[in-house]
């Protein structure tokens, strides 16, 4: 059975739908088209935490370069890393390689076509194999994100704030999830969120919900969700040397577990809990600061740059040709950005 509600909001989709490059349109989808899983996880293991405009040019070098799970689970560690470089977030990476693999080492290459196998995929939780189950497969698992808990909130005027009121927004999500179209549905609601039903000014005149939404009626759809105050970021401070000798720089590959996993950066004095002092006596002069704002606290970063003669006590030589700074991530890009007039003259 489908709601009232959800038939016009499908209705909706079907003129509206935005154009995305891992998506099947409406009408293709009707002419019996389907989505490539492949395409679907990825693109939602990239959405997560980061916008659209953000995604699409990553998602085109990822399937550009790897245009299969199997072709994605062949490749080299620093290379899906470099790749991943500027998206943040950086176990989503990790965790991207490890679920490639286990796709092609325990299905044959195929991801599973359910949400309960998908569940079982390193990587993958509710919400991944609730919008995989939905989108791919067209299983009626109700998929609710940042947009859909705004929407939901608004339309049943919930006033409990976030994060309590998840659980009673999964389940008024939930009852409009229809078991026709629940692929398209799911990229409906999110598509309102995105376009229509937006955080600070809704554009509650042209929405298919209009009629409905009890939190217009009531006039505060622009102050739903309600969140729960954050806490304050700490501000933290570290230093990062870049070292530097006949056309080649000081870098480390960074440990997997912790801040910026895997990723390729310079070197820093354990503002990160990773530890360390400078990689070797040398006439270290700063040349700025950088900040960058993570999930958990604001940095202030001295950036260091100088000439070492001797040994190092870690790091690896890197030839200024083989560098792309490309790979690395934003707060480290930020640092290169600001010592390579040092290093490059
Ligand atoms: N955000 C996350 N997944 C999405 C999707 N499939 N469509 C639109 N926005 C999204």
């Amino acid at each position: 059975m489908m709601t009232d509600l959800t038939a016009q909001l499908l209705s909706w989709y079907d003129r509206h739908a935005r154009v995305m490059p891992w998506r099947v349109s409406p009408q293709d989808r009707a002419e019996g088209v389907r989505p490539d899983p492949y395409r679907v996880w990825l693109s939602e293991v990239m959405l997560q935490q980061t916008t659209v405009a953000a995604v699409k040019d990553y998602f085109h070098r990822f399937t550009t370069r790897w245009p299969t799970v199997s072709a994605l689970a062949a490749a080299e560690d620093a290379a899906v890393m470099g790749e991943w470089a500027g998206l943040g977030y950086y176990a989503r990476a990790r965790n991207l390689l490890k679920c490639a693999r286990a796709v092609v080492a325990e299905h044959g290459g195929r991801f599973p076509e359910t949400r309960e196998g998908l569940l079982r995929l390193p990587g993958v939780g509710p919400y991944t194999a609730s919008a995989i189950a939905a989108i791919a497969y067209d299983e009626p698992a109700t998929v609710v994100d940042g947009n859909v808990e705004r929407v939901m909130s608004r339309l049943h005027l919930v006033e409990t704030p976030l994060p309590t009121a998840k659980l009673q927004l999964t389940e008024l999500a939930a009852r409009l999830t229809p078991r026709d179209r629940p692929g398209d549905y799911a990229q409906a609601v999110m598509d309102l969120g995105a376009t229509i039903c937006t955080p600070r000014s809704p554009a509650c005149g042209i929405c298919p919900w209009h009629h409905a939404c009890a939190a217009r009626q009531a006039g505060v759809q622009a102050d739903l969700p309600r969140k729960a105050p954050k806490a304050d970021k700490p501000i933290r401070r570290g230093t990062v040397w870049l070292g530097h000798r006949d056309g080649a720089i000081l870098l480390e590959r960074r440990p997997e577990r912790g801040l910026l996993g895997g990723m390729l950066g310079l070197l820093g004095d354990g503002w990160d809990g990773a530890g360390g002092a400078a990689p070797a006596p040398a006439d270290w002069q700063e040349v700025g600061e950088v900040r960058h704002t993570f999930t958990h606290f604001h940095l202030l970063l001295t950036v260091a740059v100088g000439r070492i003669e001797g040994a190092v006590q870690r790091g690896s030589w890197v030839p200024l040709a083989e560098f792309r700074p490309a790979d690395l991530p934003t707060v480290m890009r930020k640092a290169w950005d600001l010592a390579r007039a040092s290093v490059v003259s």
